[in-house]
């Protein structure tokens, strides 16, 4: 079994982002993370598509942008035109969960959905077949560096299961949290994306990062 970890921007250095992509880049990151926020879904702001658009020059790697926006429908078209590879949207939110998903694969993204910790696995169980990314929230999203909530594992495992037992082809990650203690939970709950900010961009040596996560 392979992991495949993705850095989440959040916790970069902001004055030098193009080399903060890089860093992760060369350490060996499978995806970025692009954490866009809203200050009405989320407490917090963060980032739209023009910031987008700016990274999509700085980089090759996929880019799985995370939208905690109150209405993700509004925006797909401008995600898209500005080079997100994978939207991922919340159930939570106000947009219809399958108009969006038709959006999203309209422009010829993979689609994905986010689920908060007290968010069941039954609030999307009618959307897994067409999904490409199930991103299991492991901290109430809004912001980097808090601590990881061990009572969402279930939910991986649920999620591993169905996929397993269905045959369903998304990529299972997971968000929040993560870090040289708590990603082996993940794995073997059944997570195969590991995103994180903090753990990664805190750390000097960013490969051996990347690396404890994947092994
Ligand atoms: C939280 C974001 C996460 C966050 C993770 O709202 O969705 O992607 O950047 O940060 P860490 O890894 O520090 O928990
Ligand atoms: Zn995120």
């Amino acid at each position: 079994m392979s992991f495949f970890v993705s850095p989440s921007i959040l916790s970069a250095d902001f004055t030098k982002l193009k080399e903060e992509i890089e860093s992760v880049e060369k350490a060996g990151a499978d995806f970025l993370h692009l954490d866009v926020m809203d200050g009405c879904f989320v407490p917090n702001l963060t980032f739209g598509p023009i910031i987008v658009r700016a990274i999509r020059k700085m980089t090759g790697l996929p880019l799985d942008t995370h939208l905690m926006i109150a209405d993700p429908l509004k925006y797909i078209k401008n995600f898209a035109d500005a080079g997100a590879d994978i939207i991922i949207f919340h159930p939570e939110a106000r947009s219809p969960i399958e108009e969006t998903l038709r959006e999203i694969k309209k422009f010829g993204k993979k689609a994905g959905l986010a689920i908060n910790p007290p968010t069941p696995v039954s609030a999307i169980r009618d959307y897994l077949g067409e999904l490409e990314w199930i991103l299991v929230m492991s901290v109430n999203p809004g912001f980097a560096g808090q601590k990881f909530m061990p009572e969402v594992l279930p939910k991986v495992e649920e999620l591993a299961r169905l996929k397993r037992e269905k045959g369903y082809s998304y990529r299972l990650a997971i968000d929040g949290g993560i870090n040289g203690e708590t990603a082996p939970l993940a794995k073997r709950a059944g997570a195969e994306v590991l995103v994180s900010a903090s753990y990664i961009f805190s750390s000097a040596d960013r490969r051996k990062a990347i690396m404890t996560l994947k092994n």
